[in-house]
């Protein structure tokens, strides 16, 4: 063996023994999130009474849990790398939900921008910040009449050492090549993202000093988009992905890029961390056997059969009646190898994969390589 292919192999074995041992200390109290059904646990179904039905949840919980999803969500696996329990949703009330490690305030299909009379979701970003302000004071206002509640909401100095994250802008991109052209949806990111700023200085107002901001992922590569936007085989790529969705959501990405950057240097006692998610996802699509999948774009719970298994018309659980015939969107034989669940959202297989990645810190700025000191923090 040549000298250097001994330091190569024994370089993957530090890589692999780092793996194993997972000693990154994140030390986060609490977590508050933001975002849309790429981390929503069950914001959207309790806000607006929705119905979400198996096979939703079958994967994980046995149940929908409010999640888009088999399973578990990128946050989820997330909570759990952090040490901290699941995350309730702010809107859940049913339940006593524990709110000390953190609170929910993603829902399906939120914007950045404020709803309008078309938007699935009401509860835009300036709405889930406003509503976590009447958390925190409601919060505030409850520790200071007595210990009761000590068990159930986070402690003061949990506000300030928590962790705010943010996953959103999907739906404002998505949501607007159904009525405006690529030029259009292009124009409208840097007010998409004033929006964005004017939330998260806001957070910071009122203490926030820790962010941690996921871009947004390859939109084309959504089997949704890719049977309502790619029926003319010219507007594809060669994954087959929608050219101009995932063209926006570059373009979207360098500028929220460039607003972390921003932030950092204005926010100086503030640490603003961008994760590049959509670098995770487009390798994942484009290397998926790579990866232990076998479907790309063809979705688990659909209907419709390949390429997509998806039908716009009938989506994941339901039962419609199309063209005269009853039919039902039913799950797959095997999630976990699919990148897709219901042509929207990802699987929960896919999630963890995401997850996985996001904790190496490889694709974070600032990397946080400084949390995760390779070789100090091995344990032999
Ligand atoms: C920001 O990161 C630096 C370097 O890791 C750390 O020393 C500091 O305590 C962090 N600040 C906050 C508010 O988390
Ligand atoms: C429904 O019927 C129309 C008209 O007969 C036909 O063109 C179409 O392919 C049918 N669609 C499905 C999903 O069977």
């Amino acid at each position: 063996m040549t000298l250097s292919r001994l330091s190569y192999v024994l370089l993957i074995l530090v890589i692999s023994l780092v793996r194993v041992v997972h000693s990154i200390d994140f030390n986060y109290p609490a977590v508050f999130n933001f975002g849309d059904s790429n981390s929503d646990t069950g914001g959207l179904i309790a806000g607006i009474g929705e119905i979400l039905n198996p096979p939703y949840g079958v994967q994980y919980f046995k149940s929908p849990e409010g999640r888009f999803c088999d399973g578990r969500l990128i946050v989820d696996f997330l909570m759990d790398e952090f040490d901290l329990p699941f995350l309730n949703s702010y809107l859940d009330s049913v339940g006593f939900p524990s709110f000390k490690r953190g609170c929910n305030f993603a829902a399906a299909g939120s914007t950045i921008l404020p709803a309008t009379a078309t938007s699935v979701s009401p509860f835009s970003f300036a709405i889930q910040v406003a509503q976590f302000f009447r958390f925190k004071d409601r919060v505030l206002e409850l520790l200071a009449k007595g210990k009761k509640l000590d068990k159930y909401l986070p402690a003061k100095d949990f506000f300030q050492n928590g962790l705010y994250m943010f996953d959103i802008g999907q739906n404002d991109l998505a949501g607007g090549f159904y009525s405006k052209t690529e030029d259009q949806v292009i124009a409208s990111i840097p007010n998409i993202l004033v929006e964005f700023e004017t939330g998260i200085q806001k957070i910071y107002d009122q203490g926030g000093r820790r962010f941690w901001i996921h871009n947004t992922g390859p939109l084309g590569c959504l089997p949704q988009n890719v049977a309502t936007f790619g029926k003319d085989p010219s507007k594809l790529d060669e994954l087959g992905c929608v050219s101009a969705h995932n063209r926006a959501a570059k373009l979207f990405n360098l500028q929220l890029h460039a607003l972390t950057k921003k932030l950092q240097t204005q926010l100086t006692d503030a640490n603003v961390t961008y994760v590049d998610v959509f670098s995770i996802k487009f390798d994942l699509i484009s290397n998926y056997p790579k990866y232990g999948f076998e479907k790309t774009l063809l979705v688990c719970c659909g209907y419709g059969g390949p390429p997509l298994n998806y039908d716009t018309r009938i989506s994941c659980g339901q039962t419609k009646d199309i063209n005269g015939t009853s039919v039902t969107a039913k799950g797959c034989e095997d999630s976990s190898e699919y990148i897709s669940w219901d042509g929207i959202h990802y699987t929960e297989a896919a999630n963890e994969y995401v997850a996985s990645r996001i904790i190496t810190g490889l694709y974070a700025d600032p990397p946080f390589s400084d949390k995760m000191p390779f070789v100090l923090n091995l344990k032999f």
